[in-house]
């Protein structure tokens, strides 16, 4: 699935979408793999995410490295770029999180690849010239029949 953004707004809609369909689909548990450069929109993309489930104020995890979310569901948000070996990641529970119910959104997946489920949806953005705001939005799930 491909969509082009032109603006913050629409890049958070699209967000907003995924989360609706993974709870219309009755998907409690998922590990959102964010991948994209620094400023290109994971955390706006993340705040439409938690927004439907009521959870606002999503700002990014950078110093925390998660930050924990409670709406009609549980959201887990991280940003792995200080995290540099499977140490890190033990140290501050991840495996807990993601067997957890609810949805951990992880900024610079880039980071921990080989510590991501199977079942790990890929939400890739790029910036998507001549458009100043532009943005190429992939996201690829392994559930079957699945679409936002
Ligand atoms: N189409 C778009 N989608 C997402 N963000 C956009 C878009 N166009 C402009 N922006 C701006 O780009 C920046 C994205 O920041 P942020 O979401 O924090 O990026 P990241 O988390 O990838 O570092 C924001 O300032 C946002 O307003
Ligand atoms: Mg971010």
């Amino acid at each position: 699935m491909v969509y082009l953004t032109k603006s913050a707004e629409e890049t958070e809609i699209i967000g907003k979408r995924l989360a609706a369909s993974l709870e219309a689909e009755g998907i409690k548990r998922a590990a959102i793999a964010m991948r994209g450069e620094l400023g290109v929109g994971k955390t706006a993309f993340t705040r439409g995410f938690a927004s439907h489930f009521g959870i606002s104020g999503v700002k990014s995890p950078t110093y925390t490295i998660v930050n924990e979310y409670r709406g009609r569901a549980r959201l887990f948000h991280f940003d792995m770029y200080r995290i540099t070996d499977e140490n890190d990641l033990y140290s501050i529970g991840y495996d807990e999180y993601i067997e957890a119910e609810g949805y951990s959104v992880i900024e610079w997946s880039e980071n921990i690849d080989s510590a991501l489920p199977d079942d790990t949806l890929f939400v890739t953005i790029k910036r998507c010239e001549p458009f100043p705001d532009g943005r190429e939005i992939t996201i690829e799930a392994k559930y079957e029949d699945f679409s936002i």
